[in-house]
């Protein structure tokens, strides 16, 4: 049983993944107008999720600043189903442990920019 997932592993989720984001009729019209150039979001995406599972270090970027430039189309509905998309295309694709850790990791990094993007302090 591998309870983490490899690099190949990783590959495949994420391009499955956002195939399905973009093809999605409450996420996709975002990420459809945010990104131009799909092939090096995915591979972002790809050292993102390698540095968060297998902690290489390969992503070197800023992802509350990234999401705020479109806190204006992004509302907490979208995260659910984000999630619930990650969920399926994971369990779809590695064995149960390791579509946990990944899905544990993506609940655990949506409360955070959740929290970014909108907790307000009372004025
Ligand atoms: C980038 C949307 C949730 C990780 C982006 C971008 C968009 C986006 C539009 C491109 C930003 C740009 O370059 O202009 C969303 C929406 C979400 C969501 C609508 C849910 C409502 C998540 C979650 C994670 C994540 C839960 C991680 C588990 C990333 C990363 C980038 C990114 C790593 C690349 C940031 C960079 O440029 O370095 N997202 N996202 N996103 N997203 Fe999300």
């Amino acid at each position: 049983m591998t309870s983490q997932p490899d690099e190949s592993d990783i590959e495949m989720v994420v391009h499955r993944f956002y195939e399905r984001v973009r093809a999605d009729e409450v996420l996709g019209p975002l990420f459809n107008d945010a990104i131009g150039d799909w092939p090096l979001h995915l591979d972002k995406l790809c050292a993102f999720w390698s540095s968060v599972m297998l902690t290489t270090g390969r992503y070197k970027g800023q992802p509350v600043p990234a999401h705020r430039k479109h806190a204006d189309r992004i509302d907490p509905a979208m995260f659910d189903r984000w999630l619930a998309l990650w969920a399926q295309t994971t369990s779809e694709l590695l064995e149960r442990p390791a579509a946990r850790a990944m899905q544990e990791k993506a609940n655990r990094i949506a409360e955070s920019l959740k929290l970014a993007l909108f907790f307000k302090l009372p004025s």
